[in-house]
């Protein structure tokens, strides 16, 4: 009984974090969009968020690996187990893939707004890591501790570009309706929904890897037959 729950609460918990990974970098791309022609001389700040791009899509290939070492596809979760998802779905009342680039470009309102959602995301992301570092069902399995420590020393990294660029404009910080809705959502990530994934039976596995047919920048390969 115990390997079961075990074996299922580590595989719901990949599963929405494999979802968020991916999320994650390809949501970035459309902030990069943005930045790069809102402020194609801040190459700082493009750097920063390419670096960000380039960490959340390594999270995603280390799930990825996680999962094919178990032989596993992950469980097909969609965007209501997406913490970015929700935060922006509820912020800007529209989905992530409909948000408009070029409001973002054109509105620096719109783009704050952004940017305080991202930082309040990555900062929940790394408590929440926090937490499962000491998980005590996260802990007997030594690849998944492993990712997680990569997380952990990446996250800072992540927000801090979101909140230098606010500081550096004068714009304000999260108030305390924002953190609210973060914790809003997370609450309901962690005491809603995740039970229910674990206990639904009928929820089924992902035919695909969400990046497949993404064209990725490979890095230089070595021949294949040495
Ligand atoms: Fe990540
Ligand atoms: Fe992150």
């Amino acid at each position: 009984m115990l390997k079961w729950v075990r074996r299922r609460y580590l595989d719901v918990l990949g599963s929405i974090y494999i979802y968020n990974e991916h999320r994650g970098y390809t949501a970035i791309d459309r902030v990069l969009e943005a930045v790069r022609v809102r402020s194609p001389g801040d190459t700082d700040l493009i750097a920063a968020i390419e670096q960000h791009r380039a960490d959340e899509r390594a999270h995603y290939v280390m799930f990825r690996r996680w999962f094919e070492l178990q032989g596993r596809m992950p469980l097909a979760v969609d965007r209501t187990f997406g913490h970015i998802d929700r935060f922006i779905e509820i912020m800007f009342r529209t989905r992530i893939d409909q948000l408009d680039t070029q409001a973002i470009i054109d509105d620096d309102r719109q783009f704050e707004k952004l940017c305080r959602v991202i930082a309040l995301t990555e900062q929940r992301g790394y408590r929440q890591v926090e937490i499962l570092l000491n998980h005590r069902l996260v802990k007997s399995d030594p690849v998944l501790m492993k990712i997680f420590r990569v997380i952990k020393k990446d996250e800072p990294s992540h927000w801090a570009p979101y909140e230098g660029w606010l500081r550096k404009h004068g714009k304000r910080e999260p108030k305390w309706w924002e953190r609210r809705i973060d914790t809003f959502i997370h609450s309901e990530l962690l005491f809603l929904k995740l039970p229910v994934l674990f206990l639904n039976p009928f929820i089924g596995r992902r035919t695909d890897w969400a990046d497949s047919g993404e064209a990725q920048a490979k890095p230089a390969t070595a021949p294949a037959a040495a």
